[in-house]
């Protein structure tokens, strides 16, 4: 143990601890900002610098251990003056339209400016600063903002594995964070997990905008517009709008059901109940492909992310990707095909946006076999859509969404939490299988908890049927990578892989609302505990094959899983993706 003394005030902290932690245990909040805890602790931005007695520079308190006896001054004129100087600096490259960017008043580097009054001249373009504007179909970037704390750098090499943004200083002058010079993210290799989105301090990378594609979709009189929403979604609203923590999935169900129709949405879909038709579909695809020999595992294609990253860095694997569309894909295709006739709409006329936590299901739509959704908002363009129709969401006492395709089993909401898909499955797999009903609903090995979500992977190996099926569940990027390279290496064989492109799986999609007040561990707790109590308590069944509203779907237009029908309706292909990732 280290005994050191912070601005008068002694602390005892292990041995080895930064002066950034060390200051935490008693309360002082250094400020930081391009820290960020394991993933980026590289002290470039001097922001978080603190004076320590007998030493002539200042340090960084966010990669600085203490030392015994240690004397450290967090607000000394000195440290003030210093940070103050920094953060005029990096105003002086930023370029600021608060009010229109896509931060939302969640700008750590604004409130940074705030908080120390700081004063700045501003340098403009002239002077240097970067004005390139980065196009992708999901992620894009403003340069002008970029203040270069490499959070973003460090989270793209480090938790996706795919090192599409880079520092680059070629001539020492021109320092910039860029994909591949000249190309767009999708070019350069972006799976579009949206990682780097939520890292970023600044408004420097944001989502695809679809907004005001959706905004001209509701002002066309003719247009039945449908929103379909996903559960992650929901599980942000708590976050989003301050609400009670008490409040269960269904009553957030109901909320965001008024508000989207306050807003001009004809009508509201469920996400979850297409979750279960994948369900009921995958554990036909993978039946079937158990049965006739076909090369295994079945690799989930439900996020898009994971996709785009097979595509494009494990190519060997392509043909591997369970060919059923993406759950808010197929239920646009329905809506489309079938729901439409049911209304007396004419299709045409039908128009669907998907409401997600991600922005690699803005890319799942503009892929050339999925045509039927027309545009995807993210929860930060929906918040934006409801504030200028002056909802207040807060006060909304919910109306229940009553459609064909609002009826889900708790399995279809497992689908936001790591682990859930293949819960879900596996629950309607024993039953295609084994012609009964399986007991056991959990798996203790796949549950979402604070100590089993953080491991490269998850495994789980069950007997049905008389075989041991060995299913997998990767989460982010970088674990994807060493779980095919080991999979590989010591043949490991498994019947069916879940990919997520994020940790802890849609809950933490990249475009999940930002929280400074919690720790993100915590958020992931609240966000699953409403998922895996509304599969427990809320729901009357929790297999999908059980969800009556999809034995009408199939006695009217499916047929059966796995049919000619689901096959021409809700299947697509892959194919190897090349890219240019210098
Ligand atoms: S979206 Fe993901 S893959 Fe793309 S640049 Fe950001 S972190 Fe990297
Ligand atoms: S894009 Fe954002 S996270 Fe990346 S270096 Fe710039 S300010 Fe930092
Ligand atoms: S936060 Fe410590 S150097 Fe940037």
């Amino acid at each position: 143990m280290a005994t050191v003394s912070i601005n008068g005030v002694n602390v005892k902290v292990k041995n080895g601890t930064n002066i950034l932690k060390a200051a935490e245990s008693i309360g002082l909040k250094i400020p930081t900002l391009c820290f960020l805890e394991e993933v980026n602790e590289i002290g470039f931005c001097r922001l978080c610098v603190v004076e320590v007695e007998g030493v002539q520079d200042l340090v960084s308190a966010c990669n600085t251990p203490v030392k015994n006896k240690m004397k450290i001054f967090t607000d000394s004129k000195k440290v003030i003056d210093s940070r103050i100087s920094t953060l005029q600096l990096l105003a002086s490259r930023h370029r600021f339209d608060c009010w229109v960017c896509p931060k939302e008043g969640a700008c750590e580097f604004y409130d940074m400016l705030k908080t120390y009054h700081v004063e700045f001249e501003e340098f403009g373009p002239s002077k240097g600063r970067n004005s390139a504007k980065i196009k992708g179909l999901g992620v894009n970037q403003d340069q002008s903002k970029c203040i270069l704390c490499k959070r973003c750098v460090s989270v793209c090499a480090e938790h996706t594995s795919t090192r599409v943004l880079k520092f680059r200083d070629e001539d020492g002058l021109n320092p910039v964070v860029s994909p591949t010079i000249g190309l767009s993210f999708d070019e350069s290799g972006c799976i579009a997990c949206g990682q780097c989105i939520s890292v970023c301090p600044t408004g420097t990378l944001f989502e695809a905008d679809h907004l005001a594609q959706v905004e001209e979709l509701l002002y066309e009189r003719e247009n039945f517009n449908v929103a379909q929403v996903t559960d992650e979604v929901k599980t942000a609203l708590i976050e989003e709008f301050d609400l009670d923590k008490n409040l269960n999935l269904e009553k957030l169900e109901e909320m965001l059901n008024e508000a989207l129709t306050m807003s001009g949405f004809d009508m509201v879909t469920n996400v979850n109940f297409a979750n279960d038709l994948t369900v009921l579909e995958l554990a036909s695809e993978l039946h079937t492909r158990f049965n006739t020999g076909a090369p295994l595992p079945l690799i989930s294609s439900v996020c898009p992310g994971a996709v785009n990253y097979v595509e494009m860095y494990q190519k060997n694997y392509v043909d591997y990707l369970s060919k059923v569309k993406g759950p808010h894909t197929l239920l646009g295709t329905l809506t489309k095909e079938f729901l439409s006739e049911k209304l007396e709409q004419e299709k045409a006329n039908v128009k669907i946006t998907s409401i997600v936590s991600c922005p690699a299901r803005k890319t799942e739509i503009s892929r050339e076999d999925i045509n039927d959704v027309d545009a995807v908002l993210t929860i930060r363009e929906l918040v934006r859509l409801f504030r200028k129709k002056e909802i207040n969401f807060k006060e909304l006492s919910g109306v229940k969404q009553d459609s064909l395709f609002s009826k889900a089993s708790g399995a279809g909401s497992l689908f936001a939490v790591s682990g859930g898909l293949t819960t879900a499955l596996i629950r309607t797999l024993y039953n295609v299988i084994e012609k009964k009903e399986l007991d056991e609903l959990e798996f203790d090995k796949l549950v979402f908890t604070e100590h089993n979500h953080a491991g490269n992977f998850k495994e789980l190996k069950m007997k049905i049927g008389g075989t041991d099926f060995r299913f997998a569940v990767v989460d982010g990027g970088a674990n994807m990578k060493e779980f095919f390279k080991l999979m590989d290496k010591k043949k490991k064989k498994y019947n069916f892989i879940e990919l997520n492109a994020c940790s802890s799986g849609c809950i933490n999609g990249g475009l999940m609302p930002y929280n400074f007040e919690e720790t993100v561990q915590e958020n992931m707790m609240l966000r699953a505990n409403l998922i895996y109590n509304d599969d427990r308590e809320t729901k009357e069944v929790r297999k999908a094959h059980l969800n009556l509203s999809l034995e009408s779907l199939y006695e009217e237009l499916l047929v059966e899983p796995n049919s000619a029908k689901a096959h021409e309706l809700l299947y697509r292909n892959f194919s190897q993706k090349d890219i240019d990732n210098n």
